[in-house]
């Protein structure tokens, strides 16, 4: 049982990265969707955490796996579960630095491979409260190339929230993954949740470009597959992406709701502010016995399991 509000009375589900599509805004659409009791709760795509955190904080689940693509990020999540005390030892070395540019581009172009563990992840930290928007991007060769932010007064270092975060993390596996091996493993009695990098929207984004984006049209008809899998297998599987014919037309099965978020990144400003979402939230009311009856393979005898799997694929 990972640390619960009861036991850290400061424990207030905030995550401690900023992240963009981060769903702090969107808890109360999410969180009334996702069971009081999860036996393992999964986010394959963790992010700033915003879904994970407050969740933790409620002690909703006797278990958790959260996974990213993010090979750094990954690794600060470990460092903040397994070494919070030298974390802040090393952030509180960057404090004074928080609104000094050339501290900041020198710190963004140094050698990370020379860093420790510890090291970049406090260098991770200190960029994503300093720089533009809160933004992670990284260039062909893998470096981080977001510019500057210029905040007044940015809050590189918060020991409080991190040792917060640390209890939270105390236990969970976190795994540098891609989402389709998260999925599988959800099953009944669990609770997993979807927050992929959104289909786009804008009538600017063309076709083809999304088509070569890491995470274009297959991946989304990847997801859609695993989405239905665990829906299949009998866990509550939530799941937002952005409302647009194209996602619509891949989750037609399920119940979709539209919520409401404000977003902050748009490089037209007169696009920031308030958008509609979705959120997948299971399978239509008509569809719930049949899809909702099949068990999770875990429960299964092993020869019935595999069956199963051969049929299925
Ligand atoms: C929209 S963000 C998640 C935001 C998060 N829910 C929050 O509240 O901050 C999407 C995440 O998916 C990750 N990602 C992209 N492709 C992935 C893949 N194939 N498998 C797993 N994670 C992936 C990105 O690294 C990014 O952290």
């Amino acid at each position: 049982m990972v640390a619960s509000a009861r036991t850290y009375p400061d424990a207030s589900g905030t995550p401690f990265l900023k992240w963009v599509g981060g769903k702090r805004q969107l808890l109360e659409d999410i969180l009334p969707r996702i069971p009081d009791r999860i036996r393992t709760y999964y986010e394959p795509f963790i992010g700033g955490g915003a879904v994970f955190f407050a969740l933790a904080s409620q002690d909703r689940f006797d278990r958790a796996v959260i996974a990213d693509k993010n090979a750094a990020l990954v690794e600060t999540y470990r460092v903040v579960r397994d070494d919070v005390e030298g974390l802040i030892g090393v952030l509180s070395d960057h404090v004074e630095y928080a609104t000094d540019s050339d501290y900041f581009y020198a710190l963004r172009g140094a050698d990370t491979d020379a860093m420790s563990e510890v090291e970049r992840a406090a260098r991770l930290i200190f960029l994503n409260k300093t720089c533009f928007n809160g933004l992670y991007r990284v260039n062909r060769s893998g470096r981080f190339n977001v510019p500057f932010g210029r905040y007044k007064n940015p809050r590189v270092l918060n020991p409080t929230l991190l040792r917060t975060c640390s209890a939270l993390l105390r236990g969970v596996e976190i795994l540098e993954s891609d989402f389709e091996d998260i999925a599988r493993r959800a099953g009944r009695g669990d609770a997993i949740y979807f927050d992929p990098p959104y289909v786009p929207v804008s009538s600017t984004s063309s076709f083809t470009a999304y088509a070569k984006h890491p995470f274009g049209p297959d991946a989304h008809e990847r997801l859609a597959s695993a989405y239905a899998s665990c829906v299949r297998r009998g866990a509550v599987a939530l799941l937002s992406n952005s409302d647009c014919d194209a996602t619509r037309e891949l989750y037609t099965d399920f119940e979709v709701e539209t919520v409401r978020a404000t977003r902050a990144v748009n490089s037209v400003a007169s696009k920031r502010g308030a958008i509609d979402e979705v959120l997948v939230v299971g399978v239509k009311p008509h569809a719930r016995r049949p899809m909702a009856v099949v068990p999770n393979d875990s429960a299964l005898p092993a020869a019935v399991a595999r069956k199963r799997g051969k049929k299925t694929g």
